[in-house]
């Protein structure tokens, strides 16, 4: 049967999801909103879909949508999943879950109380070095993680919405916009939840409302430690660039995201470099995955591979490093 699916925001990550959602058989993309009446148009016509300005209206459009990919504003987050939960339907959440501890409670607990599914957008676990990281770690090719590096940097130049400046819209800076698919890679790497955090926050231009740099010493249950820098400069400063390194007892594991994974340990010497599958399906392919999990889990009844817990386990990581940052008194999640 056919899955209609409604897309909450037609923006930059809108646009990919609608992408990853039109290259799956037995899946409609019925409605596009988005408060820009004419992207609304544009995105939607390109789909097939109808335009709605107001998300709200997007959830009884007809024919009546089955799941929402909400890819709006992260104060935008609780209210929406919330409404379309209670419609009924399941929820595709971009990260971060909400832009508060609260809210990503909030919408766990109304997705479970409707029964819907509810799958968070960490959507660099669909690429390729990813996938492949952490089949190493599970077939044991690096012993335990025992010390991590995880690096991440992404520019805040006019490419990217306003909004994302405002604390009251998007609820902290470049920890929740851009540090949070850092620290989801990284737990889910390492397995274990977290047990200490230290940590301190910056801005890197004196007119930022939001932190711009990170720098955190973690520690988890297992004994596993990390160092987790994120940097999102509102200048031009190239490329986005992103690696993680997890020492184990046995081994090491570096990778350097878009571009390769190697292991070195254990009785395994590889390196893969991971272009090809951008090449043969786009930049953005892991959005298309993503999108199939996410139908796969409610075709089958099943919990997403990527359920609200771990977007909770994120916010909570959040949480602590604004309670130990310097912004922490102003950017806390309640
Ligand atoms: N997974 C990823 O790789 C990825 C990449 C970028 C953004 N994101 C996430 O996607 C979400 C959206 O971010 P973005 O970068 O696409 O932002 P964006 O500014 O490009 O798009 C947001 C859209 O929401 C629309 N909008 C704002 N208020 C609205 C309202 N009240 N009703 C309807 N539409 C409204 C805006 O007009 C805009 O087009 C955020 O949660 C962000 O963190 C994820």
């Amino acid at each position: 049967m056919t899955l209609n699916v409604a897309i909450l925001g037609a923006g930059q990550a809108g646009s990919r999801h609608i992408d990853g959602f039109e290259a799956i058989e037995d899946v409609r993309i019925t409605a596009v909103a988005d408060a820009d009446a004419d992207l609304a148009r544009r995105e939607a016509n390109r789909c097939g879909a109808t335009p709605f300005e107001d998300w709200r209206d997007a959830l009884d459009g007809s024919p009546t949508p089955d799941a929402v990919v909400v890819a709006l504003p992260h104060h935008l987050h609780a209210e929406t999943a919330c409404r379309a939960a209670a419609c009924g339907l399941h929820v595709l959440m971009e990260k971060p879950m909400g832009s508060t501890l609260a809210e990503g409670r909030r919408i766990e607990e109304a997705c479970r109380t409707a029964g819907v599914v509810l799958m968070i957008c960490f959507v660099h676990r669909f690429r390729d070095e990813a996938i492949q990281a952490k089949a190493w770690i599970e077939a044991g090719h690096i012993g335990v993680p025992v010390n991590c590096l995880e690096t991440i940097a992404s520019p805040r130049g006019s490419h990217l919405g306003s909004w994302i400046n405002s604390p009251d819209l998007s609820g902290g800076g470049v920890l929740l916009y851009t540090g949070v698919h850092a620290m989801d890679r990284l737990l889910w790497l390492v397995d274990s939840p977290l047990r200490e955090v230290h940590a301190s926050t910056r801005t890197l231009t004196a007119a930022s409302r939001v932190e711009e740099a990170v720098a955190a010493l973690l520690t988890f249950d297992n004994d596993a430690m990390a160092t987790f820098s994120v940097s999102g400069p509102s200048y031009p400063a190239g490329e986005t660039g992103w690696w993680s390194e997890i020492y184990g007892t046995e081994g090491v594991i570096r990778i350097r995201s878009r571009q390769s994974v190697e292991i070195k340990g254990n009785g395994l010497d590889q390196r893969i470099e991971v272009g090809d599958t951008a090449a043969r399906e786009g930049e953005h392919y892991n959005f298309k995955r993503q999108a199939e999990a996410f139908v796969q889990a409610i075709r089958n009844g099943q919990e997403a591979p990527i359920p609200g817990r771990a977007g909770l386990a994120v916010l909570e990581a959040c949480q602590r490093i604004y309670d130990r940052g310097d912004y922490g008194p102003q950017l806390a999640l309640q």
